[in-house]
């Protein structure tokens, strides 16, 4: 990118010229000073977009999200999916940056046309966005793309689950793009702007707002809680944990050498069922989890960061310390040969239903070198004590690319 670096602030002219130069510089220091998998609290964070991986999955999870996926329009050409994927690129890098999605911006263009960008995010700052971009199955099934033989071979649909409730107003897709931020309207114009620049190529498939991340990727966070006030993500793989990485995170491309450094996602919509879990006893929800509900211990003992141990037995439960049944044993590794997964979801509420009860839960993000982790620790999840407070409603898989070399489009290598 070359284009003049005016952030969204010294483009409304907020600041004086010594001001301006000082936010982004401040901004462009911090990124360049600062790993991803540092906190990011500043509004002025700015999370480098160009890397080997894309930013989003390791970065230090972020506040809020908006997700969005798109299928490409029924007449949309080859050329139009290769240039969709460079403006994108172009305008995600700018974003990123906390820049307007173009030079132009809001309101550089003249009187006489739309904006090129919308305009909300004007004086706000980067905010930490990260803008992560993925394809989804059916891309490749377009026979007029000509990536029929790009496509990961297991990027397949995902198969059916005990459980599943799926809807397909929010399932599936051909691309998707997750942007996070530390400001929800920073994510909200970052999905806004590149489905406006998507026009007449792609569409919008379904959409999710999330918000108070439900896991963490950085041992630098403190560990938050979901909707049913549980600390979230205590076993998560961290930024830091550069074998687990390697070993369940990043693609080594032997299938598809565009891969190499990209990751599967699978995304879940999971409604909470809050009002029979609010009624549940506080020693059964403990059971239903495996851990304590104020520290996150788990039941058999320890603190938060002690690892679980599955042959304690509890004599006033009359069995194991952590039940057969519980969420946390049959998640663990030890009962998945191993797998594990980056979980990286938020919550959602949206609303009540008719009986005034509330439309909410998780919105499960789960990075993964295979999606066979994901399929083997949900089915070991078939006999989880939770099933009974959760239905999954939507569902979707995407094969994410490596990262952006600067000069590249996003998915260098499908077009190759
Ligand atoms: C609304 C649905 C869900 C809720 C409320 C929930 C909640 C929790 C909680 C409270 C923990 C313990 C803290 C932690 O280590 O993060 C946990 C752990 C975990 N969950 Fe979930 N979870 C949900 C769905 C899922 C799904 C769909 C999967 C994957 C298929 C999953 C995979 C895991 C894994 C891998 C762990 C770590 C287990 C370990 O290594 O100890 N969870 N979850």
């Amino acid at each position: 990118m070359t284009g003049p670096r005016l952030s969204r602030r010294s483009a409304l002219g907020l600041l004086g010229a010594a001001g301006a130069a000082g936010a982004v510089g401040a901004a462009g220091g911090f990124a360049a000073g600062h790993a991803q998998d540092e906190a990011p609290s500043a509004s002025d964070l700015v999370v480098p977009f160009h890397g080997a991986h894309q930013a989003g999955i390791t970065t230090a999870v972020q506040q809020h999200l908006y997700f969005a996926t798109f299928d490409m329009t029924s007449t949309a050409t080859r050329e139009d999916l290769e240039s969709l994927l460079a403006d994108w690129t172009d305008a995600a890098a700018r974003m990123t940056r906390g820049q307007e999605v173009s030079p132009e911006g809001a309101v550089g263009g003249g009187p006489y046309k739309p904006p090129e960008d919308t305009g909300e995010a004007l004086g706000l700052q980067a905010n930490a966005l990260t803008i992560t971009f993925g394809f989804g199955p059916t891309l490749f099934a377009r026979k007029r793309f000509g990536i029929a033989d790009r496509r990961p071979a297991e990027l397949v649909e995902l198969p059916s689950f005990a459980f599943d409730l799926l809807e397909d107003r929010f399932s599936g897709g051909d691309l998707c793009i997750q942007a996070c931020a530390n400001d929800p309207q920073v994510a909200v114009h970052a999905i806004r702007n590149l489905s406006r620049i998507a026009f007449g190529r792609a569409q919008v498939r379904w959409t999710q707002l999330g918000y108070g991340r439900t896991s963490t990727t950085s041992k630098a966070q403190s560990t938050p809680r979901n909707l049913f006030g549980f600390k979230d993500g205590t076993a998560n793989i961290f930024s830091n944990d550069d074998r687990d990485l390697a070993t369940w995170v990043w693609s080594d491309g032997a299938d598809q050498p565009w891969m190499e450094g990209g990751t599967f996602l699978v995304a879940r919509k999971i409604q909470m069922l809050i009002e029979s879990w609010d009624r549940v006893r506080l020693e059964e929800q403990e059971a239903i989890v495996g851990r304590d509900k104020g520290e996150g211990a788990p039941l058999s003992g320890g603190t938060e960061f002690t690892e679980p141990d599955f042959s304690v037995f509890s004599t006033k439960a009359a069995g194991p310390a952590i039940p057969m049944d519980s969420h946390v044993r049959l998640a663990h590794p030890e009962n998945n040969g191993g797998a594990r997964l980056l979980r990286r979801g938020y919550n959602y509420v949206e609303g009540n239903n008719d009986l005034g009860q509330l439309n909410a839960g998780l919105f499960f993000l789960a990075f993964g070198r295979s999606p066979q982790q994901f399929i083997d620790i949900q089915r070991s999840l078939a006999g989880d004590a939770l099933n009974e407070y959760i239905r999954h409603i939507g569902s979707a898989i995407f094969a994410i690319p490596r990262g952006v070399r600067p000069g590249e489009s996003i998915g260098a290598g499908l077009f190759a």
